[in-house]
């Protein structure tokens, strides 16, 4: 197993003081488990998310988008079994007045004694476990008592079964074929958060592959393969990735086969994404509430079936905590300690930076026309202030893959210094077709 330098309190410090991602509300005192991404986080979320897209569109043909509402019709959750089944066994104890999940007394602290579990000192006074829903609830209407009751989706996945039969006839597809949909979901979630791990509002990039029921099976095999080699594409650590699956008494209620691609983050193994086999349950379910048959049929033979659904489910915010915690490095340069992201090219929010050695003799002026140049093909990030192995390291803590540094030396011969972030090997190239240069050097498959 690789030697694992990084805790969870240097990638929240360091997301913090970068302002990658902080916690919401802080002049409120911030809010349980809800964060907001800055600059940086918002450049790696979205890369993160197009890398996403890049393998369930561009890179094969039998995948259409969408974007569905957050809140649908309150009859979906009814429909879907969540409404009656998403749920989590919750104590109260009447002592500290602090809410438990039930079934993590044994992971979580006593609200008086932090060294025990809840329950475990005489003081502790829990109340029965009672089941708690997960859904926010919120209204459609002026006035609470007289409108409607409706639900922020707690998944993805409803949108997309809503909308089967409208991709069916408009995107001309037959199973096996899949619809994706990259959102925000909703979960009212209790236990503690660690970090983005677990948060009250995260995006969701969800895909429902519908095939005929005898592929179900095949189908299965062939996403959990692709999705645990994408994490790896993307510069992860296959030591730290493995596939588990979901014991009987883990499935959800609408799966008969679940495996989840764990990480191993500084909190220990945990879920990364789960890929499930739903079987028909989501479209004879949406059937049988809306009255719509939702089957595919065949226009030529007039064969009919309900499709199995293969569901790989990720976080957005769970993927960019094991990108983060993956790519988190800390070695030794000129006597100092530097701090590392050592993220993928195709992650990292900056791709080069462009650095004038001085902030005088002509460098700053033929720096500008560099990052001028350079910036209409990568993302590129200017910065003259303070001692160059400063910058440097302002960059390498952003996961910034090149530097480009213009000195005396580029004023005579139009060349610059090219850094690279990993082997920190420096040389020396032409301005002249820098930006192609980067290009092909950010291109890695
Ligand atoms: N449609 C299936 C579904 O939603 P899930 O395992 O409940 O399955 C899928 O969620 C993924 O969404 C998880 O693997 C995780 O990455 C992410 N996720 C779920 N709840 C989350 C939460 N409260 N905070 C952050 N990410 C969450």
């Amino acid at each position: 197993m690789p030697e694992q330098v990084v805790t969870m309190d240097k990638i929240v410090s360091l997301c913090k003081r970068r302002g990658f991602i902080f916690p919401a509300s802080e002049i409120y005192g911030g809010i349980a488990n809800t964060y907001d991404y800055g600059h940086y986080g918002v450049l790696l979320k979205n890369n993160v998310i197009a890398q996403w897209w890049k393998a369930m569109i561009q890179d094969r043909d039998d995948i259409v988008a969408l974007d569905s509402a957050i809140i649908q019709h309150p009859r979906t959750w009814e429909a879907s079994g969540h409404l009656a089944g998403f749920t989590d066994p919750l104590v109260d104890c009447r002592t500290c007045k602090q809410r438990f999940r039930a079934d993590h007394l044994q992971e979580l602290q006593c609200g008086r004694k932090p060294s025990k579990h809840p329950g475990e000192d005489t003081q502790c006074d829990l109340t029965e476990a009672r089941e708690f829903n997960l859904m926010f609830e919120t209204t459609i209407g002026p006035v609470k008592e007289a409108g409607a009751t409706v639900y922020l989706r707690p998944e993805t996945a409803q949108g997309i079964f809503l909308d089967f039969k409208q991709v069916l006839q408009f995107a001309r597809r037959k199973p096996p074929f899949g619809i994706a949909q990259v959102g925000k979901s909703f979960r009212n979630e209790i236990t503690p958060g660690n970090f983005v791990f677990r948060t009250l509002e995260f995006e969701q990039m969800e895909m429902e592959y519908f095939v005929p029921p005898d592929q179900a099976e095949r189908w299965y095999e062939h996403w959990l393969t692709e999705r645990l080699d994408w994490y790896v594409r993307l510069g992860i650590d296959s030591a730290r990735l493995r596939l588990r699956a979901h014991d009987a008494d883990e499935l959800s209620h609408y799966s008969s086969a679940t495996s989840d691609v764990e990480y191993l983050y500084p909190i220990g193994w945990s879920e990364l994404e789960g890929i499930a086999n739903r079987g028909d349950f989501d479209l004879t379910q949406h059937a049988r509430h809306s009255g719509e048959r939702l089957e595919y049929v065949d226009a030529q033979g007039g064969e009919r079936y309900v499709p199995h659904v293969i569901e790989p489910a990720a976080g957005v915010g769970r993927s960019i905590l094991a990108f983060l915690c993956d790519a988190y490095d800390e070695d030794e340069l000129g006597g100092e300690r530097r701090t590392v992201l050592r993220l993928h090219p195709a992650l990292a929010p900056v791709k080069v930076a462009v650095l004038p050695l001085l902030r005088r003799d002509g460098h700053p002026e033929l720096a500008r026309a560099v990052y001028e140049d350079v910036r209409r093909h990568v993302n590129a990030e200017y910065d003259d202030g303070g001692a160059i192995g400063r910058r440097y390291r302002r960059q390498d803590e952003i996961g910034t893959p090149f530097a480009v540094t213009i000195d005396h030396q580029s004023l005579d011969d139009g060349t610059v210094t090219l850094r690279d972030r990993d082997t920190l090997e420096q040389e020396r190239v032409a301005i002249e077709g820098l930006a192609r240069l980067l290009q092909d050097r950010l291109t890695v498959d």
